[in-house]
């Protein structure tokens, strides 16, 4: 680096450092966004934050070290990722948080978007029946209400900090820039074609060629992210960003109103709870399907001595096969927005039904999924979603995952605002038994309906033990969060695994329809080989999610450990 270049990162280093620890007298914010590591594991004493991007991880422990609380972390955090982790870091997005606080409380925040009003049910139908995946997976019209702004603020009653601190650090790095990585900058480079095409007016991220080390500006971005600082939540659902957002619908046959936005409400929720062996396992419950699919599986391989079949053994492997494959069936029958259906949660949760569900079983052989419920086979790959935990010595303990959907949402950026919109409308059933872009299927449970939320598979989760924080975890990667989740827990809490190998060795998945065992690269050849001989089609395919795990060890220290697939850090103090 020569000494120019050395300089102005000083100087911004510098800005970034002053405006951000204005009004106080703890130690302030530094951050150098041009020369920047992150790590993997790392063991902290007095709070940790892991997540997809460093710099992001880095300005939560900062505003720890400010005298902030988890959730003060968790917000600065999740509004960095805004910035630096454009693909699923979001302000036209949505999302869930789950966090236990200091005083034992348990809360769940839902923030998923809503179907715009002017919504219906076949809006992605055409006359001779077509159902149009092209229109729900980009564009304007696959945008549903974005809810991260308005979850943010209702996260905020419990921080401790002033918003305009929290919000300083992504303004800073929106404003100022920050350098991307090689995998950014692949990335990027991959998305140009659809820029061109789902795009009214250029945003920043069409360039001819990005390299890793290059600086991303965002200065729409920060315009938006400063009127949020000014107004709250009004600065992005009323106003100038409510103009910009229903002005650049109207450019491309997008049906998001001033109505939409305005009337948009963040909900508090009660967490989807169960009890695993001595655990209490807290996480999201309906419009997201993550909590219950991840206690039904857990609570269908309780009384089986899974620790003495032993992790990637055959016989484990394929009990969590069937596990998945019977708990996706009920997915796709049962679970959507249950202010919009009646989703039989207690039922699907129960002892009995559980244990009747797995009379089916066969350890010897697959169930093919046409004996547990009829469907068609087929599905693509391609997911986005962002999952980060945070934790603090108070004893508050915070999990949230986030979403544009597909990688960078619906590829429209907002003109004039610059931040990307989601393509969440995908995740609606938008024709009975048509696969959304996970293969997974639905039916009415799902249907579109105008103000209503579509299904998810977030699965923001916290595990208590003695009824205090133990594990804080989560990741992305659409139908296999709660998959990956529930595997992540089982090496954890039945194999004993250290956090990393629970977290980097690889994962299966069964989501019922396709009827196929998904695996990642270096699974075990001996344990493929066999599940074939036992009836399964295995497919291989690319990673899966980006798991960000806290793990309190006996002696209350802080383990965190970021996930080897992506450019995650661990980061704490
Ligand atoms: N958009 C992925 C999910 O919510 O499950």
């Amino acid at each position: 680096m020569n000494k120019t270049t050395t300089a102005i990162i000083l100087i911004l280093s510098l800005f970034f450092s002053c405006t951000t620890a204005k009004n106080t007298t703890q130690p302030s914010i530094v951050i150098n966004p041009y020369q920047y590591s992150g790590q993997k594991k790392i063991v902290a004493e007095n709070g940790a934050v892991v997540s997809a991007h460093p710099l992001a991880s880095k300005v939560g422990v900062e505003i720890l070290k400010m005298g902030g609380n988890a959730i003060d972390a968790a917000i600065a955090t999740q509004l960095a990722l805004a910035v630096v982790y454009p693909n699923a870091g979001n302000l036209g997005g949505g999302g869930f948080t789950v966090a236990r606080l200091s005083n034992g409380e348990l809360i769940s925040i839902d923030y998923r978007e809503k179907a715009p009003g002017l919504s219906t049910r076949d809006m992605y139908v055409d006359a001779d029946g077509t159902a149009r995946t092209d229109k729900s997976q980009d564009g304007h019209l696959a945008s549903g209400v974005p809810g991260s702004v308005a979850g943010i603020f209702a996260a905020l009653q419990y921080a401790k900090l002033t918003f305009s601190k929290l919000i300083q650090p992504a303004i800073d790095l929106a404003e100022k820039g920050f350098v991307i990585t090689q995998r950014e900058a692949n990335s990027l480079n991959g998305l140009q074609a659809e820029l061109k095409k789902f795009n009214t007016v250029m945003p920043v991220f069409v360039k001819d060629q990005w390299k890793g080390g290059d600086t991303l500006i965002q200065s729409d971005l920060s315009n938006t992210l400063k009127r949020i600082r000014d107004k709250g939540a009004a600065g992005f659902y009323q106003g100038e960003t409510a103009r910009l957002i229903v002005e650049e619908m109207k450019k491309g046959a997008g049906i998001i109103s001033y109505e939409d936005l305005k009337n948009y409400k963040a909900l508090p929720r009660i967490p989807h709870s169960f009890n695993y062996k001595d655990y209490k396992i807290v996480g999201m419950p309906m419009p997201s399907s993550g909590g219950l699919l991840l206690h039904q599986m857990m609570k269908m391989i309780e009384g089986r001595n899974i620790a003495a079949m032993g992790f990637h053994s055959v016989q484990a492997v394929q009990l969590m096969t069937e596990v998945e494959r019977r708990a996706y069936a009920d997915r796709a029958e049962y679970m959507g927005d249950a202010d919009f259906y009646k989703v039989p949660v207690a039922k699907l949760g129960s002892d009995a039904y559980l244990k009747e569900r797995m009379l089916s079983y066969n350890p010897e052989k697959a169930t093919p999924s046409t004996d547990i419920k009829p469907g068609i086979i087929t599905g693509q790959e391609s997911e986005e979603t962002t999952h980060f935990s945070v934790i603090d010595k108070e004893g508050n303990a915070v999990s949230i995952t986030t979403t544009l959907n597909n990688s960078y949402g619906s590829k429209t950026v907002v003109g004039g605002a610059g931040f990307f919109l989601n393509d969440e409308m995908d995740d609606f059933s938008i024709k009975p038994g048509v696969p959304n872009m996970f293969g997974a299927v639905g039916g009415e449970a799902n249907a579109i309906a105008a103000g209503k939320r579509m299904l998810s598979s977030m699965a923001p989760t916290i595990v208590l033990k003695d009824n205090k924080p133990f594990i804080v975890i989560g990741t992305p990667g659409g139908t296999t969060i709660p998959t990956q989740v529930f595997q992540t827990l089982v090496n954890m809490l039945e194999f004993n695994m250290s956090t990393e190998d629970a977290v980097y060795k690889p994962r299966f998945h069964h989501q019922w329809l396709p009827d196929e065992l998904r695996i990642e690269k270096n699974f075990p050849q001996p344990v493929q080989d066999a599940m074939q001989k036992m009836g399964y089609t295995i497919k291989e395919r690319g990673s899966f999610g980006r798991t960000e795990v806290i793990k309190i060890l006996p002696n209350g220290k802080f383990e965190a450990v970021a996930d080897n697939r992506g450019d995650d850090s661990a980061e704490g103090f």
